[in-house]
């Protein structure tokens, strides 16, 4: 059956390529083969992974149940090819280097949960080269250096899960692009440092800003004000100071405001009053 899949996808090579353009097209074609390999190589970069033992040579990540791996079907006139669409490994004892997973070889991914590992290195720039990606977790791993700016490209971003690992330096500016998909955007815990930039105000559809636990500085931007369909706003356990901005009042879908252990002055009263009014809000 593969061998099968293999030699039609092999036939048909030169329709394939053009086949979901918008995926494929800067990345090497839709071959299961070489999305495959860059599974499997990478399964050999790691130092252990006892979850990845139905990830094996001679079989099909998509018709061989492989662990943690989902595939689709790309549609294209009467062509039908699987692609690895999901990769889910939540808590799979993975000790390794993120960066040495292949990402260009895997343009289809949609969703990645890789929370609860130990992943190691920077977060690899390829990432953000996905170009149908909308679902990131990167939660509690022991992953160190910068968030990439290119997160601000990501056309199709709704889930940006970073939370407790070893990140520093500042929150990138252009996150404020993903304007008409971020929904989720959790950093909490870690390193990061410098303000909260007044771009995440363009951030329309976020439900969940959650900054807490890190060494943010500077004041709240007003700008926070526009993100009206926020439900949770996490920024407690950094430095921030000056007031907290009154407009934050309009919030009026927030559920749970947590500002504490900041350097945070006055200013509550109205944001307060306006929030009461909000029969589900819970400060805490
Ligand atoms: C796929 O693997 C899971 C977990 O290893 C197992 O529970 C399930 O029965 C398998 N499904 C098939 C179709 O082999
Ligand atoms: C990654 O995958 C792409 C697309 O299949 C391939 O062209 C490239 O050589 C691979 N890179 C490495 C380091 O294997
Ligand atoms: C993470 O940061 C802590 C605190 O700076 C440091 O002790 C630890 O070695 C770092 N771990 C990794 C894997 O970078
Ligand atoms: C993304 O955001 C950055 C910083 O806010 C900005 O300079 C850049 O022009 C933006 N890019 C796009 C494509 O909007
Ligand atoms: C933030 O809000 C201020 C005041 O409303 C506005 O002038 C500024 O353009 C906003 N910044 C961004 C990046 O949207």
């Amino acid at each position: 059956m593969e061998v099968l899949l293999e030699l039609i996808l092999l036939m048909l090579q030169p329709c394939l390529l053009f086949l979901h353009t918008e995926a494929a097209g800067h990345h090497g074609g839709v071959h299961l083969r070489s999305q495959r390999e860059a599974l499997l190589e990478w399964k050999s970069t790691l130092q252990t992974s006892p979850a990845l033992d139905s990830w094996r040579p001679a079989t099909s990540p998509c018709s061989s149940n492989w662990t943690g791996i989902m595939c689709s079907v790309v549609h294209h006139g009467h062509l039908a090819p699987q692609v690895v669409t999901e990769i889910s490994l939540p808590n799979a004892a993975i000790d390794g280097q993120l960066g040495n997973l292949n990402f260009s070889a895997l343009p289809f991914l949609t969703y990645i949960d890789f929370s609860y590992n130990s992943l190691r290195g920077k977060i690899p720039l390829a990432i953000t080269s996905l170009p149908v990606l909308s679902y990131l977790d990167l939660t509690g791993n022991w992953l160190h250096g910068q968030i990439p700016s290119e997160f601000g490209n990501m056309a199709r971003l709704t889930q940006l899960g970073l939370m407790a690992n070893n990140l520093t330096g500042h929150i990138p500016a252009s996150l404020g692009n993903l304007t008409t998909t971020l929904v989720a955007l959790i950093t909490q815990q870690n390193m990061l440092t410098g303000p909260i930039p007044e771009e995440l105000g363009k951030l329309i559809r976020l439900e969940v800003l959650d900054l807490g636990s890190n060494l943010l500085m500077g004041q709240i931007p007003e700008n926070l004000s526009s993100l009206t369909k926020l439900t949770i706003l996490y920024l407690y356990d950094n430095q921030l100071s000056g007031p907290i901005p009154s407009s934050l009042g309009n919030l009026y879908k927030l559920t749970v405001l947590q500002l504490d252990t900041n350097r945070l002055s006055g200013g509550i009263q109205s944001l307060w009053e306006t929030l009461l009014s909000s029969m589900n809000f819970h400060l805490l």
